[in-house]
């Protein structure tokens, strides 16, 4: 099966909605339509450039997806502070971040939580991008297949198979995010496949087949190729790289 290669560029806690604006123009102005033949391009910015984006997008017809980096599981209610995954819609926003290793690790994301997170943004029509990955004492421990595979399986259950094809997966070893160093090439290969191994045990061979899998962990434009080039990684979930215009851009341009 053929599919689509998707790059996510994840802004975390950076840019205001003013410097967003400049930063996608730049961004579309280095791209050509090739470019989004090849790849699906994300931008998932705070909460505070949604609706920025979304009206900067429409008016100039650019082919970028909008992202969320997080969704509360209610519709609405007494939840302060959170935003739901029917007010992320209305923004057309495509795409959900969940289970990231920073939310895992600073806010108590366990992996119920990232369950119910993905069938809120399921049920709204978006496509959750479901983060796993080991830390580096894990790794060390040997204990990496168990984890990513634990936190998969658990952001799955009681999903049906059309579910569990239409999610996104990330692999993000916590050791090389923001950190500069990243995992080997045929290493996150490995990975990703056991991943996608792992959706076609629960949600059959199809499931499996279609599913996208993402690396994500210092991802640059030098190593973005190699990346790309392992047959179960499908693209990739881009932090530090994404908000610098011409390296977001080189790196969706690998293949030039
Ligand atoms: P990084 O972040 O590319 O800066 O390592 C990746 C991520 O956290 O998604």
């Amino acid at each position: 099966m053929d599919r689509k290669s998707l790059i996510i560029g994840n802004w975390k806690m950076n840019l205001t909605h003013l410097e967003a604006i400049a930063v996608t123009q730049r961004l579309w102005y280095r791209l050509n339509p090739a470019d989004f033949d090849r790849a699906d391009v994300v931008i998932a910015p705070p909460f505070t450039c949604l609706r920025t984006l979304q009206t900067l997008i429409l008016a100039d017809r650019m082919p970028f997806a909008l992202g969320a980096q997080h969704v509360h599981w209610e519709q609405d209610g007494a939840f302060t502070g959170e935003v739901s995954a029917g007010m992320l819609v209305k923004l057309d926003v495509g795409y959900v971040i969940v289970g990231h290793s920073e939310r895992r690790a600073m806010f108590g994301e366990a992996d119920e939580l990232v369950r119910k997170r993905v069938r809120s943004v399921l049920s709204a029509g978006m496509t959750p991008v479901v983060c796993v990955g080991e830390t580096v004492s894990q790794r060390e421990s040997g204990e990496t297949e168990m984890v990513v595979t634990t936190q998969l399986r658990g952001a799955l259950r009681r999903l049906t198979a059309q579910q569990r094809a239409d999610v996104v997966v990330a692999y993000e070893p916590v050791w090389a995010i923001g950190t500069g160093r990243h995992a080997s090439a045929d290493d996150a290969g490995e990975v990703c496949e056991l991943l996608r191994n792992t959706v076609a045990a629960m949600g059959g061979p199809d499931a499996g087949e279609a599913v996208r899998i993402l690396y994500g962990g210092s991802v640059n434009p030098g190593n973005i190729a190699g990346f790309m080039a392992k047959t179960h990684i499908d693209g990739a979930l881009v932090g530090g790289a994404s908000l610098d215009p011409d390296t977001f851009a080189a790196v969706i341009r690998y293949w030039m």
